[in-house]
């Protein structure tokens, strides 16, 4: 008999319609997306196979750039609500169901500056490391740059339910550009704070071109960029010890910060990576 297929897609069960995916997590399944998704502290999934649910995804949006596929889709587990995924490639990005250490982001690089005037967040995903930032009045200014144009106009024509209410804030401005040439081309002491979300951590790249913002030359754009008193924060997945001799090269008191984070029931951490200009 042939073994089960991990995921079994709605047309090959004889459901639905191109648009809509039933996939089956059956104990293959389970493991197998466990496996590819480990590594991703943001991803909420069953952490046993006695958990295994029911998992239905609709596609919402689905663009192409130079980078590859994009895709929007919502994921409503059996009798739960819906949620929100970002995807780049298959690989999973970010969902809405859990965003706290993509606020947190936003919290503790605030915390660590007098007056936050100036941020650019690199990377939009689904806005709420700039929403964080935008609920601080001491911010006049934040500048999100985003690589990828289509989420932009997702979040922007309300094909992502609160991206309207979040761009609504006359004091967000979003620039569509890979912010590692945007950092280069920013003018001197610009910002007060740069947070960096656009991968789930040096060591787990969406894009393997992110590579080189990790680098001492982008660092020393990100240095360059701040003022004094200025902060950079990088979200991620791991301590990243690479990313944080290169940062101690380059920025003053450089740290390493665990974070804990719930996801579904599993403790799971994440680090928030610091460096300083004095
Ligand atoms: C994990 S999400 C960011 C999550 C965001 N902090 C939030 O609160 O929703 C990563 C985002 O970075 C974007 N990105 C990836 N590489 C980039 C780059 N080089 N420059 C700008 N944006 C990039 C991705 O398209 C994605 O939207």
């Amino acid at each position: 008999m042939p073994t089960l297929p991990g995921f079994l897609p709605a047309q090959r069960a004889g459901l639905g319609t191109s648009l809509r995916e039933l996939w089956l997590w059956t104990v293959d399944g389970l493991r197998r997306q466990q496996r590819h998704t480990s590594r991703s502290p943001r991803l909420h999934r069953p952490h046993d196979v006695r958990e295994a649910l029911l998992v239905e995804y609709v596609e919402v949006a689905r663009a192409e750039s130079e980078r590859g596929e994009l895709v929007l889709r919502e994921r409503r587990e059996e009798g739960g609500p819906a949620f929100l995924e970002l995807r780049a490639n298959g690989v999973f990005v970010m969902d809405n169901a859990e965003f706290t250490s993509e606020e947190a982001l936003a919290s503790a690089a605030l915390e660590l500056v007098d007056t936050p005037r100036q941020v650019l967040v690199g990377g939009m995903g689904l806005g709420f490391t700039m929403h964080r930032v935008l609920a601080d009045p001491r911010v006049e200014r934040c500048t999100v740059v985003e690589i990828e144009e289509a989420l932009v106009g997702w979040m922007r024509d309300g094909t992502v339910p609160h991206g309207q209410t979040m761009l609504a804030d006359e004091r967000a401005h979003v620039v569509v550009a890979d912010v590692t040439d945007a950092l280069a081309e920013a003018a001197p002491t610009s910002y007060d704070l740069v947070l960096l979300d656009v991968d789930n951590g040096p060591s787990f790249l969406v894009h393997e071109s992110n590579a080189r913002l990790y680098e001492s030359d982008s660092l020393g754009d990100a240095r360059r960029v701040l003022r004094p008193g200025g902060a950079l924060v990088v979200w991620s997945m791991d301590r990243a010890p690479e990313l944080l001799g290169a940062m101690a090269g380059v920025f003053d008191d450089v740290a390493a910060q665990p974070r804990a984070v719930r996801l579904q029931e599993r403790d799971e951490e994440y680090w928030l990576l610091t460096g300083r200009v004095r």
